[in-house]
């Protein structure tokens, strides 16, 4: 099968979700392929998760840049140097300009930890709790100007548990996060989706048939 999607992954810290796919892509029959990964932090643990695997990374330092868009327009031009077909934000922690986002709308990803419209911004686990919700999860997004908003690719649920803390939580969602972005991904390499009025829409969509997800129970 060939590798039709070229991958280009912003990461800034542990990079997990890039290990995620990391693992994905090394898969024959995955449609996707990692071509550059790059970091804003010289410390950034995922910089060497790519360099074990392989992959040409580097590392564009904000600090470096004396405006919001240089350093956006020197992500971009690396982007494009490398032929990137899609960029996936993996845990970056800048946020990116608008003309960057308007440059590479829909060619642009993020998984966020939470159900959005819910929990925008930081802290997602924290304001679920702290909102009660019994249910949380994770979300693939097309990225708009608007932060944490654009059209919504797929989603993950998972229970809140009657003592989570804010790590056990984010453990039980990160762990959906890493079987999530390779999913959402792989829809938009085989070429399933369509945006349609801000609204992804998927072809041969196939229905889950599991039972809801529903939180709490009785024993
Ligand atoms: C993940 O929870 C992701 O959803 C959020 O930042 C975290 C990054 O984790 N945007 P990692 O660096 O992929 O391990």
């Amino acid at each position: 099968m060939t590798k039709n999607l070229k991958l280009g992954v912003l990461i800034s810290g542990e990079g997990s979700n890039l290990q995620a796919l990391i693992n994905a892509c090394n898969n024959s029959n995955y449609p996707a392929l990692i071509s550059l990964v790059i970091s804003n932090q010289h410390d950034a643990k995922g910089l060497e998760r790519a360099r074990k695997a392989n992959i040409k990374y580097m590392v564009i330092s904000h600090t470096n840049f004396n405006n919001r868009d240089d350093f956006d327009k020197n992500i971009s031009t690396a982007l494009l140097e490398a032929g990137i077909d899609l960029v996936c934000l993996a845990g970056f922690m800048r946020i990116l300009g608008s003309t960057f986002v308007d440059l590479w709308k829909d060619k642009l990803v993020n998984i966020h930890p939470s159900l959005l419209p819910s929990f925008k911004g930081l802290n997602t686990h924290s304001q679920a709790l702290r909102a009660g919700v019994c249910i949380t999860g994770c979300t693939v997004h097309f990225v708009r100007r608007e932060l944490d908003n654009g059209p919504i690719i797929a989603q993950a649920a998972v229970p809140v548990l009657r003592n989570d803390t804010e790590e056990s939580l984010a453990k039980r969602v990160l762990e959906q996060e890493h079987h999530l972005y390779p999913l959402a991904i792989e829809l938009i390499a085989r070429n399933k989706l369509q945006i349609v009025d801000n609204i992804v829409k998927i072809s041969d969509l196939v229905t889950n048939q599991q039972d809801a997800l529903v939180s709490p129970t009785l024993k």
